[in-house]
C-alpha cells in the first residue's frame, strides 16, 4: 500500500522534479508555492486587519513601554507556525507602527504609497532579481534603463545624459559630490584620478557651496569623501528660504581670493523643512561662469516632474551637471526607490571598477548592459519594478495629480493658519511642507509670554503631547535657533477637515503648556510676592488665552 502510494505521488510530480526535502521547505520554488501562496495570504491578512482597524497615526507608545515585548523572544527558538509568528509581529511592530497612509500623519518625508508597487515589491522579492550585471538580471536591467531615459527625459537632459537607482537621497547626493571632487580633479589638476591616486595635495582646499537648509548629506558626504565638513561653505538664505544668489557670488569670490577652491555648487529644489526651491538661473549662471558643477538636489521637488500644474517651478533644472531624485518621496513609492541623473554620462565612471569574477572590462566591450558599472552599490534591488508598475498601470498623470493635490492643501493650509492669531508662519509654500509655531496672541504679556525660550518649550511639547497621543504626527524644526512645528503634506486624503482638528490639538496643548506656567504666577500673586502691577497683567493673560479653538 506504501509503495503504492509513493509511486502515485511520482507520477504526479512534474518530470525532473524532486520531492521538496525538509531543509527546503521555506525555499520559494516551484515545489513550495501552495505554502508560499497559503502564508503571502496570512501576511495580506494581517495587513487587512491591521489597517481596517487601524484610526491612528501611531498608538504613542514610548520605547520603554515597548521595550519589554522583545525580551522574552528567543531568536534560536522559531515559532515555527507562520500564523504565531505574525501574530507576534503585530504585537510587536504593528500594533504600535508609525502609520503614514494615515491622514493625520503630516511629519516627515514619508509618503502614503501607490498600491501597485506592493505587487512589484513581491515579485521582485520573490525573484531576487539584483540589478548589478546583466547576467543577474536580464529584462531587470533595461526596464531601470528605460526609467532612467525616461526620467532623464521629464528633467530635460540631453544624448549624453545617464543615470542609476540609488537607495535614496542620501546616496544619490554623495555620488554628486563624489562626481564634483572627481570632475574638478580630472579637468583642473591635469588628469589627476582620485580613483587611482586618492586625494590630491590640494584637496583641503576645495570648497562646496550649499545654502544653510540643504540636507545634511551634503556635510555627511563631503566628511565621506575625505574632504571634511569645513569644506562645505553654508550660504544664508533670502526671505523664501531659497539659496541667495548675490550672498552666493560674494562667497565665491571671497573663498577664491582666500587661496581656497571652490569646485561645485550643491542647490536644493525643495529643501526639506521649507520646500523652498534655489534659484536654479541664478546658480547656473554663476558655476558657468566659475567653472563649478552644478548639482539639483531634487529629492522632494521630483514630483514637480510629473505635475500638470508646477512643472515650471523647475524650469531650468536641465542646466545641472546632476541630479538626485527620490521617488520614495513625490512618486508615491515605497522605500528604497531613489535615482541619480547626470548630463555626462562618462563622469559615471568614476564609480566604476571591473572585477573579472562579475563584470570584466571585456562585457563592456561587448556590450553587455553592467548597471553596477555606474552605481556604488554592488548587489542592488530591483527598485525600479515598483516605478514600472506605477507607471504601466496608473501612469504619472496620475502621480503628479496626488502631487498636485498635496501642493494645494499646503497652500489652503497656509491660508488658514495666516489668519490664526495665535499661530506664526514663517513662508508661503512652493511645494507642501508649512513651518509654523503656537504663539498666543500675547502683546501685553511681554515679557511672559513674548519669551522666546517660552515659547520654544511650548512648541516643543506641542509637538510631543500630540505625538504621545499618537492622535497625529506633527514634526519640529529649530529656525535660527528657536523651535517650530511643521508640517510635511503627502496624503491627498488629508482633508482640511484634518488640518483643522490637528490645529485644535496644537492649539489645546499650547493652551496648556501656558496654563501651567502662568499657575505658579497666579499662587505667588494670591500670595503678595508679586507686586499689583503684575496681578493685573495675570488677569489679562487670562483674557488672551481664552483661545478660539
Ligand atoms: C532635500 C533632501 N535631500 C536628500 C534627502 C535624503 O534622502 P534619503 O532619506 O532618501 O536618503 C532628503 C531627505 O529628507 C531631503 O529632504
Amino acid at each position: 500500500m506504501l509503495e503504492n502510494t509513493k509511486l502515485f505521488l511520482a507520477l504526479k510530480r512534474p518530470k525532473g522534479s524532486t520531492a521538496p526535502k525538509r531543509s527546503g521547505q521555506y525555499l520559494f520554488n516551484q515545489h513550495n508555492l501552495g505554502r508560499y501562496e497559503s502564508d503571502v495570504k496570512k501576511g495580506l491578512e494581517l495587513i487587512k486587519r491591521t489597517i481596517t482597524n487601524n484610526n491612528q497615526p501611531f498608538s504613542g507608545i514610548l520605547p520603554r513601554e515597548l521595550a519589554p515585548a522583545f525580551k522574552d523572544i528567543d531568536l534560536d527558538l522559531p515559532l515555527k507556525k507562520t500564523q504565531k509568528a505574525l501574530d507576534e509581529l503585530s504585537e510587536v511592530y504593528l500594533k504600535d507602527a508609525v502609520y503614514f497612509h494615515n491622514p493625520k500623519y503630516v511629519a516627515h518625508l514619508n509618503c502614503p504609497i501607490v498600491y501597485p508597487t506592493v505587487m512589484a515589491e513581491l515579485i521582485l522579492s520573490s525573484i531576487n532579481t539584483s540589478v548589478d550585471t546583466w547576467d543577474q538580471s536580464a529584462g531587470a536591467t533595461l526596464i531601470e534603463q528605460k526609467l532612467v531615459d525616461w526620467t532623464l527625459g521629464r528633467i530635460g537632459y540631453g544624448e549624453n545624459a545617464d543615470g542609476v537607482f540609488t537607495s535614496g537621497g542620501t546616496q544619490s547626493n554623495l555620488m554628486a559630490m563624489l562626481l564634483a571632487r572627481d570632475h574638478y580633479c580630472e579637468t583642473q589638476l591635469d588628469g589627476y584620478s582620485v580613483k587611482e591616486q586618492g586625494l590630491p595635495e590640494c584637496a583641503n582646499k576645495f570648497r562646496i557651496f550649499t545654502s544653510d537648509l540643504s540636507h545634511f548629506s551634503i556635510q555627511k558626504s563631503a566628511a565621506l569623501l575625505g574632504l571634511g565638513y569645513d569644506a562645505v561653505i553654508a550660504i544664508a538664505h533670502d526671505e523664501f528660504f531659497q539659496m541667495d544668489s548675490q550672498v552666493l557670488a560674494a562667497e565665491i569670490k571671497k573663498t577664491k581670493a582666500a587661496g581656497l577652491i571652490p569646485i561645485a555648487v550643491m542647490a536644493t529644489t525643495g529643501t526639506t523643512d521649507f520646500g523652498s526651491i534655489d534659484p536654479i538661473d541664478e546658480i547656473s549662471d554663476l558655476c558657468k561662469q566659475h567653472n563649478l558643477w552644478m548639482h539639483a538636489d531634487a529629492a522632494y521637488g521630483c514630483g514637480i516632474l510629473v505635475s500638470n500644474k508646477h512643472r515650471h517651478k523647475l524650469a531650468g533644472i536641465e542646466q545641472a551637471d546632476s541630479v538626485t531624485v527620490d521617488y520614495h518621496k513625490s512618486f508615491f513609492q515605497p522605500v528604497s526607490c531613489g535615482a541619480f541623473f547626470t548630463k555626462h554620462k562618462e563622469k559615471l565612471g568614476y564609480v566604476t571598477h571591473h572585477a573579472d569574477y562579475l563584470n570584466p572590462l571585456s562585457a563592456t566591450e561587448e556590450g553587455t548592459p553592467n548597471l553596477v558599472n555606474k552605481s556604488m552599490q554592488t548587489t542592488r534591488r530591483f527598485d525600479a519594478l515598483k516605478l514600472w508598475l506605477t507607471l504601466r498601470i496608473m501612469g504619472a498623470k496620475r502621480i503628479g495629480a496626488i502631487f498636485d493635490e498635496v501642493i494645494l492643501r499646503a497652500e489652503q493650509t497656509y491660508e488658514l493658519f495666516s489668519s490664526d492669531g495665535n499661530i506664526d508662519v514663517l513662508h508661503k509654500p512652493q511645494l507642501s511642507t508649512l513651518v509654523f509655531r503656537f504663539h498666543p496672541a500675547h502683546s501685553s504679556l511681554k515679557p511672559l509670554i513674548a519669551d522666546d525660550e517660552l515659547i520654544n518649550q511650548c512648541n516643543e511639547t506641542i509637538r510631543k503631547t500630540i505625538f504621545r497621543s499618537g492622535k497625529a504626527v506633527v514634526a519640529g524644526t529649530k529656525v535660527k535657533g528657536k523651535s517650530y512645528l511643521k508640517f510635511t503634506l503627502l496624503n491627498p486624503e488629508t482633508s482640511m477637515q484634518d488640518i483643522e482638528e490637528i490645529l485644535a490639538m496644537i492649539k489645546h496643548a499650547g493652551q496648556k503648556f501656558v496654563n501651567k506656567q502662568i499657575q505658579p504666577l497666579k499662587v505667588s500673586a494670591n500670595e503678595e510676592i508679586i507686586p499689583t502691577s503684575d496681578r493685573q497683567v495675570s488677569g489679562k493673560l487670562k483674557r488672551v488665552l481664552s483661545l478660539k479653538s
